[in-house]
C-alpha cells in the first residue's frame, strides 16, 4: 500500500463512501435546507454550486484534510516562486508569471523572468496593433488580412479554443485559422480560398521539431514560395518558440521570432506568445483583459483558504469520485456553443498532465489518477449521449458550464432557453423522477425510470468575456495542479507521448523506402506492407 492509500484520511474517506452509498441527493437536500448555499462558492466573476454532488460536510472536511496532508499550501508557493517542480525535466512551472503584470520579481536560475515576459508581450501588442490597423504589408505590398496559426497540442488547442470562445470579440476583417493535423486536408482547407500575398503564417511550436507542425510549415513555405518567391518568406512567416536554433535553421529571421521559455508547459502556454494569433484576432486590450482574468484566479488560488478555494474544491470533488466511487470519466458540458473546443483543450490539460502511473518517488501508484475527460456543448450533447448519463449503468460526474448573460444583445430568447436546459439537466440528473419510481410493480415502467443521484457541479460565469474565460481556464489549470499534488505525481512532463512519435518516424521511413521490417510484430508488418503496395 502507498502512504496515500494507507493514510487514515484515505481510509476515513472510504468509510464515508460506504456510508453515502445508500443516501440519495434528495435526502441530503431534505435534511439540510441551506445545502445549496453551504456548497456554493464564488470568486471574481465565477461561481460554483457543488451541492448536487454525493457529499456532505463530513466528506468535504475529510477531503480538505487530505489536501492539507499533501502539503498543498507549500507546493503552491513553490510553483509560484519558480522552484523546479517539474523535476523530471529540471524545469520551473511558471505559467502564472505570464499573466502577473505586477512588479513582483520571479526568479528562474537567478534571473527575474518578468522583464522578458513584458518585453515579448510588448512586441506581440505592436504586431497585433499593426495588423488590426491594416498597417502590415506582405511581400507584394498587399495588406495582411489572413492569419494562419500552425501548431499542435498546446500550441494549438489553447489559442484555437480561445479564438472560438471569444469569437464575439474578434476583428471580423481578419481571417484567423488554425492548422494542426498532419493530414494535408487540414492545411489545404485552411488556405484554399486565401491569397498568399495577404497571408501570414504563425508557426507555433515550443520545440520547433514537432513532426506535424514542421510538415505543415514546409507545405506553407511551398505555398508562399510558389506564389511569391523565396524572398517572401521574411514577410509571411513568424515563429513562436523556445528554440532559436531550430527557428533559424528553418530560415525564419530571429527578428520574426517571438520567444517563450522552457518554464512554460505547452498545455499551459496560452498566455505566452503562443497566444499571438488570439491576440491578433481579439486585439491586445481584450488579450490583456484575458490575462487579468487568469491572474485573478491565480491570486485566488494562491491566497484563499482551501474551503473557499474554487480550484482546490473542484480537485477534491474529482478525487472523491475517481478514487472512492471509482468513476473513470468526467464530462465537461459547456452550455455555450462558443466553448465547443473547451473539452478538447481540457482533455490535453488534464490527461497529459495527470495521466500518470508513477509517483514522484518512482513508485507505481496503487490508486487511479486522471479520469478520462470528454464532452460536447449542450444542448447538442443532450440529443447525443445524455441518455447514458440519465439511465446508463456507469456514474459520470458532470461539470456544467454556463453564463448568466448572453454575449449578443439580440439572443435573449435563445439564451434563456439554453440556460433553462442546463439547469434542468442538472436537476434531472440529481433528483430523477419520483413518480416513476413508485410504479414499482409494473416492469415496463422501468424503461421510463429516472433514478436520479447522478452528480454534477454547476459552474456559472456572468458572461463569456475574455476576462471570465481567463478565470475559467486558470481555475481548471489549478484544479489539475491540486490533483497532481495529492496524487504525488509530476503533472508537468509528458513522456507518454514519446514512444508513438518515435515509432511513427521509423515506420514512415519504412513506408517510403525499401528498408526491412524486421523489428515489428506480424500485424504491424502487414499494415506497413499494405501502405507500400499502393
Ligand atoms: O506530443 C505532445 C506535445 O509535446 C505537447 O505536450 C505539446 O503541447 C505538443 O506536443 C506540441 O509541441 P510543440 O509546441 O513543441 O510543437
Amino acid at each position: 500500500m502507498s502512504d496515500l492509500t494507507d493514510s487514515s484520511t484515505w481510509q476515513e474517506l472510504k468509510q464515508h463512501h460506504d456510508r453515502l452509498l445508500n443516501v440519495s441527493l434528495s435526502d441530503l437536500f431534505k435534511e439540510d435546507e441551506v445545502r445549496a448555499s453551504s456548497f456554493s462558492r464564488s470568486v471574481a466573476d465565477l461561481s460554483i454550486d457543488f451541492s448536487k454532488n454525493l457529499i456532505d460536510q463530513d466528506v468535504v472536511d475529510c477531503l480538505l484534510k487530505l489536501a492539507n496532508e499533501s502539503d498543498l499550501k507549500n507546493k503552491i508557493s513553490a510553483m509560484f516562486r519558480g522552484d523546479k517542480i517539474n523535476f523530471t525535466e529540471h524545469r520551473a512551472v511558471l505559467h502564472t508569471a505570464l499573466r502577473d503584470i505586477s512588479d513582483q520579481p520571479v526568479f528562474v536560475d537567478g534571473v527575474n523572468v518578468k522583464p522578458q515576459v513584458q518585453a515579448v508581450l510588448g512586441r506581440m501588442t505592436k504586431l497585433a496593433n499593426l495588423i488590426n490597423n491594416r498597417q502590415l504589408n506582405g511581400a507584394t505590398g498587399k495588406i495582411i488580412k489572413n492569419i494562419i496559426n500552425i501548431g499542435i497540442g498546446g500550441s494549438d488547442l489553447g489559442p484555437a479554443s480561445a479564438y472560438l470562445a471569444l469569437k464575439d470579440y474578434t476583428n471580423k476583417d481578419l481571417v484567423v485559422r488554425f492548422v494542426s493535423n498532419v493530414d494535408y486536408s487540414d492545411f489545404y482547407n485552411a488556405v484554399v480560398d486565401l491569397d498568399p500575398a495577404e497571408t501570414l503564417f504563425i508557426i507555433s511550436s515550443k520545440t520547433f521539431t514537432t513532426e506535424e507542425t514542421m510538415t505543415n510549415t514546409q507545405s506553407a513555405r511551398l505555398w508562399i514560395v510558389d506564389a511569391l518567391g523565396e524572398s517572401a518568406i521574411e514577410k509571411h512567416f513568424i515563429a513562436v518558440s523556445t528554440n532559436k536554433t531550430a527557428v533559424e535553421l528553418f530560415g525564419i529571421n530571429l527578428n520574426n521570432m517571438f520567444e517563450f521559455w522552457d518554464w512554460v508547459g505547452g498545455r499551459y502556454s496560452l498566455c505566452s506568445a503562443i497566444g499571438l494569433s488570439l491576440m491578433i484576432a481579439i486585439g491586445s486590450d481584450n488579450f490583456y483583459a484575458m490575462l487579468g482574468g487568469f491572474n485573478k484566479m491565480d491570486q485566488h488560488f494562491f491566497n484563499s483558504s482551501f474551503d473557499t478555494n474554487l480550484p482546490v474544491l473542484l480537485a477534491l470533488i474529482s478525487i472523491w469520485y475517481g478514487n472512492f466511487w471509482q468513476t473513470q470519466t468526467s464530462a465537461i458540458i459547456p452550455y455555450s456553443y462558443n466553448l465547443a473546443r473547451l473539452p478538447a483543450y481540457l482533455q490535453q490539460a488534464v490527461m497529459e498532465s495527470n495521466g500518470k502511473s508513477v509517483d514522484i518517488n518512482g513508485n507505481l501508484v496503487d490508486y487511479q489518477t486522471s479520469p478520462i475527460i470528454w464532452g460536447e456543448p449542450g444542448t447538442n450533447a443532450q440529443h447525443a449521449f445524455f441518455q447514458l448519463l440519465h439511465q446508463g449503468t456507469i456514474l459520470v460526474p458532470v461539470d456544467f458550464i454556463g453564463f448568466i448573460k448572453a454575449n449578443n444583445k439580440d439572443n435573449k430568447i435563445h439564451h434563456d432557453k439554453l440556460m433553462a436546459n442546463m439547469i434542468a439537466q442538472a436537476e434531472a440528473l440529481a433528483f430523477g423522477e419520483k413518480q416513476s419510481l413508485s410504479q414499482g410493480d409494473d416492469l415496463s415502467s422501468r424503461h421510463q425510470m429516472f433514478t436520479g443521484n447522478k452528480p454534477s457541479t454547476f459552474i456559472l460565469g456572468k458572461k463569456l468575456t475574455p476576462e471570465i474565460f481567463g478565470e475559467l481556464i486558470a481555475m481548471y489549470e489549478h484544479k489539475i495542479f491540486t490533483e497532481g499534488i495529492i496524487w504525488g505525481i509530476n503533472s508537468f512532463d509528458q513522456f507518454g507521448v514519446e514512444l508513438g512519435k518515435k515509432l511513427a518516424k521509423n515506420i514512415y521511413q519504412e513506408i517510403i523506402s525499401d528498408s526491412l521490417l524486421s523489428n515489428h510484430d506480424a500485424s504491424t508488418v502487414s499494415l506497413i506492407k499494405k501502405m507500400k503496395d499502393v
